[in-house]
């Protein structure tokens, strides 16, 4: 059995992306330090592929420990790299700590990796490098605009570093996979997303307010230049996005890449404004939700959505659930929490 590591793979889409490889045969060993995911992720990944993976609970900025972890496990022929601090507004109050755990631990890895034979590297990148584009959908060619966050700039950052080894090593193979806006949980209602504290994302918030576990949902902004005055965002199936991983991992397993460093988009294609996403709440949960129109939130782009045509035609992937199925899965998460 081929066997991958998954660094954060308790977290929100690791964990899904574990059910997937799981599912697809793969033979999976998880870091994974719980800063931001709990323990019972494991049990449910368990009880939907009814297989242990591997799992080590450690941080990845110790240096040493990563490197003993990657002599023990020589057997590792890919690795996808999840683990990373993701909230914008805490990278803005913390620069350094984003720097530290999305950056180290990303070179350290690297450093083992690129010393073996050949190396198989996944890159969970997000959309937050195009910025506001100038045009939509967005290509992979567009271009990457200044960061607004620490956040956003270690993913740029990140994604130059692995650029650079791949240029000095040929037998160094990565794919950078660019998400839109993940939603949605395992059809199972057994893994999901688990936000600590107060929800920052759309999604959560919603589901959390249906619940009564917050007041109300905050609609930041009905001023945009779009037709309703909501942002528009791809909200994309988190299942779809973990399917994803699988396909660009066999793509480096089977040598079918075309250049040793790549990059993709996971979106659906199709924008959806704030509006949008609480009207196919509300279809799917048959309620109503309470929500208000308030100020803008900094920092906030105007639109964001996926051309898909490289992931779908080059990669050979394409995302298959619709936005209801998404919003539905949350719900069915929401109420088993
Ligand atoms: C955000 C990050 C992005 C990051 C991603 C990771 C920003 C500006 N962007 O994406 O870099 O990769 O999370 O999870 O923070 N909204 C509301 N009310 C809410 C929450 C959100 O109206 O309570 C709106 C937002 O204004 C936005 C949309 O919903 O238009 C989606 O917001 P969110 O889920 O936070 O995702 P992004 O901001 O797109």
């Amino acid at each position: 059995m081929v066997k991958i590591l998954v660094t954060g793979g308790l977290g929100y889409i690791g964990s899904h992306t574990v059910v997937a490889l799981q599912e697809a045969g793969f033979k999976v060993v998880i870091v994974d330090n719980l800063s931001n995911s709990s323990i019972s992720v494991l049990e449910g990944i368990v009880a939907i592929t009814n297989k242990t993976p591997e799992f080590e609970n450690f941080d990845l900025r110790d240096k040493l420990k990563t490197k003993h972890f990657l002599k023990k496990h020589t057997d590792i022929c890919g690795v996808i790299h999840f683990a990373a601090s993701k909230a914008v507004g805490e990278s803005v109050e913390n620069p350094l700590l984003y720097y530290e755990n999305n950056i180290n631990t990303l070179i350290y890895l690297l450093q083992e990796l690129d010393k073996k034979e050949t190396s198989n590297f996944i890159f969970s990148s997000s959309c937050t490098v195009y910025g506001q584009a100038d045009a939509m959908p967005i290509t992979e060619a567009a271009p990457i605009k200044p960061a607004e966050s620490p956040y956003g700039n270690t993913k740029q950052i990140g994604e130059a570093i692995i650029k650079d080894t791949c240029r000095a090593n040929q037998n160094f193979n990565a794919i950078a996979l660019r998400y839109f806006n993940p939603i949605g949980a395992h059809k199972s209602a057994k893994i999901g997303e688990l936000p600590i504290g107060v929800p920052q994302n759309l999604v959560p918030y919603i589901t959390q307010t249906a619940l009564g576990i917050r007041e109300q949902l905050s609609v930041y902004g009905n001023n945009y230049p779009t037709p309703d005055g909501t942002c528009i965002r791809d909200y994309i199936h988190v299942v779809d996005v973990a399917n994803a991983h699988v396909v660009a991992l066999e793509r480096l397993l089977n040598k079918k890449h075309q250049d040793n460093f790549e990059i993709f988009n996971l979106g659906t294609g199709k924008g959806s404004s704030v509006l949008e996403v609480i009207q196919a709440f509300e279809r799917v949960s048959i309620q109503k939700l309470n929500y208000k129109i308030v100020n803008r939130r900094e920092g906030d782009v105007i639109s964001a959505y996926a051309d898909t045509k490289k992931a779908n035609e080059i990669l050979g992937w394409k995302a298959k659930s619709t936005i209801d199925d998404a919003m539905d899965s949350a719900w069915k998460w929401q109420k088993t929490l």
